[in-house]
């Protein structure tokens, strides 16, 4: 692959033990085999107040709204598992979103959204695996300007579908999270090159 994908992998979630953060782990794997560079971080890393347009007035985009933002401005995608929250996005991916969201000075409209593609999936102890919290987030990312592939996963009984070493039990489904995986970085490198 002449052109290097660049991507940004994380999970909606900061638990230690996170399922999802799992599961990105195997797709940014899989993107990684692809030929894509990858970048996994943790949210819990990034601590971020809850937006608040006073505090933004007074004090502007915290630190860490900072570094996440420069992380977003130098990937071309997003690997993202997003737990499902009573049906819905978790707040601290919305908020995580929120922030990065917020402009700049010197800086275009959604900078870190305009342009990127986006891949998802989620995992979920539940029968759905957190398929309806999905179709918020695609919603959300849609509308501030990421292509988001069509293609997603949902793992669901999530509590018995790893193994120790953080791979997937059923080797179709991990095949099916790296593919997720290097879909994304195969579909960043045929809109760049
Ligand atoms: C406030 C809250 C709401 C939840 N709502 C849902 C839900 O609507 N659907 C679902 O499948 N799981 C739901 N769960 C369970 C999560 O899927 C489970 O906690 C999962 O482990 C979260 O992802 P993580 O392992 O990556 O942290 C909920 C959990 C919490 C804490």
């Amino acid at each position: 692959m002449a052109f290097m994908p660049k991507i940004l992998a994380f999970a909606g979630s900061t638990r230690a033990e996170s399922y999802n953060q799992r599961l990105v782990k195997i797709a940014a794997a899989g993107a990684r085999v692809a030929g894509a560079e990858v970048t996994l971080i943790d949210l819990r890393d990034f601590p971020l107040p809850l937006f608040d347009g006073d505090l933004e007035a007074r004090e502007g985009l915290p630190p860490n709204g900072r570094k996440l933002k420069d992380l977003f401005l130098a990937h071309h995608g997003l690997l993202i598992a997003a737990p499902e929250y009573n049906s819905s996005i978790t707040a601290v991916l919305k908020n995580a979103i929120d922030w990065v969201s917020r402009p700049v000075p010197g800086e275009a409209p959604l900078a870190c959204f305009d342009g990127k593609v986006a891949g998802l999936m989620s995992a979920s102890p539940g029968a759905l695996g957190g398929l309806r919290g999905l179709v918020h987030v695609r919603a959300i990312l849609g509308n501030i300007k990421v292509l988001v592939l069509p293609d997603q996963i949902a793992v669901s009984k999530a509590n018995e579908a790893f193994n120790p070493d953080g791979s997937l039990r059923d080797p179709n489904q991990q095949a099916a999270v790296e593919g997720l995986g290097g879909e994304l970085a195969r579909v960043i490198a045929r809109l760049r090159l």
